[in-house]
């Protein structure tokens, strides 16, 4: 059964090429029929396995697990426990939350994503963002994928600026960047300056500077929901490992300086040919998919009353 939709950025087909890998974008109230409270967070968050990995608290820093896990054993196993005093203690004084992979665990996740997804086109993931007080955890970054942030509870600052490096791919991160002494508050231009409301929705393509800061003392929480699109550095690549290393031809070895140029042009021939093959295009795009998805959702409020309907 399909469900309607809680996203709609009101964008056609072409007005959403415009603006993707291209510019940022806002869109006021694009998630509509929004219910979700704290209490639903809660929820959310303790249906995941808190040594998991998706879990990452961050004071200045990211938290080592014994600062906010207790390990208990319990029937010969061992559990961990949240130490729960602490936490709020370090909320209090500005602490972050982030829970990767959101849409795992959380059915509102799970819908922005999906939504998301058939909006972009892509494969769509979402973390989760907790923050309260004066913090500004993560500092000025680029992400190497473009990102829709969805304001959730409470409200969230942004600042974007124009970029330095357009289009970065994964093996490029803001942090090289960093280390030559880019500062985004002094040389880029600033191009957006908005504070998000419940609801509401900023798209920032990969590579843009942006930061973020809580508004006053309000509690915030967000979903940063990543689109990871297929590019054509990563698909040549998986070509040239995959499936180049079966041509004789690329695996000969130069024969002279005088040669080179010559077989060069043969060899790219060749693996151009492997590239355009339409079954190679097709298995790449079925081995990410199959990589992303896993672990969907089963959303029982959407067959399971029907079934039950049906059988009466
Ligand atoms: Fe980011």
């Amino acid at each position: 059964m399909s469900r309607k939709p809680i996203i709609d950025l009101k964008l056609g087909e072409s007005d959403f090429r415009e603006i993707f890998e291209k510019k940022v974008a806002f869109f006021e109230g694009a998630l509509h029929g929004l219910n979700y409270e704290w209490s639903d967070f809660s929820r959310d968050f303790h249906g995941i396995n808190p040594v998991g990995g998706e879990v990452r608290f961050f004071q200045s820093e990211r938290l080592s697990p014994p600062d906010y896990l207790v390990a208990i054993e319990e029937n010969q196993n061992v559990i961990h426990e949240y130490k729960v005093e602490e936490i709020e203690e370090r909320f209090r004084q500005g602490a972050s939350l982030v829970v990767n992979r959101f849409d795992r665990y959380s059915v509102l996740g799970s819908r922005v994503c999906s939504d998301l997804a058939q909006i972009s086109k892509n494969i769509v993931l979402g973390n989760a963002y907790v923050s309260k007080g004066r913090s500004r955890t993560f500092g000025s970054h680029w992400d190497r994928h473009c990102v829709f942030a969805v304001q959730v509870i409470g409200k969230k600052r942004w600042k974007v600026y124009r970029p330095t490096m357009e289009l970065p791919l994964y093996n490029q991160p803001s942090t090289l960047h960093k280390s030559n002494g880019v500062d985004p508050d002094e040389k880029l231009e600033l191009v957006v300056d908005r504070v998000l409301s419940p609801g509401d929705i900023l798209y920032v393509p990969r590579g843009w500077w942006h930061e973020t800061e809580t508004v006053g003392a309000e509690p915030s929480m967000h979903i940063s929901c990543g689109v990871h699109t297929l590019r054509l550095h990563d698909y040549l690549r998986w070509v040239l490992m995959s499936k180049a290393d079966q041509k004789i031809e690329l695996r000969r070895s130069v024969s002279s300086p005088e040669e080179f140029g010559k077989q060069i042009n043969f060899a790219l021939k060749v693996f151009a040919e492997e590239c355009a093959k339409d079954e190679n295009h097709q298995q790449y795009s079925l081995e990410r998919e199959s990589l992303y998805k896993r672990n969907k959702l089963v959303h029982f409020e959407n067959f399971i009353s029907e079934n039950f309907r049906a059988e009466e």
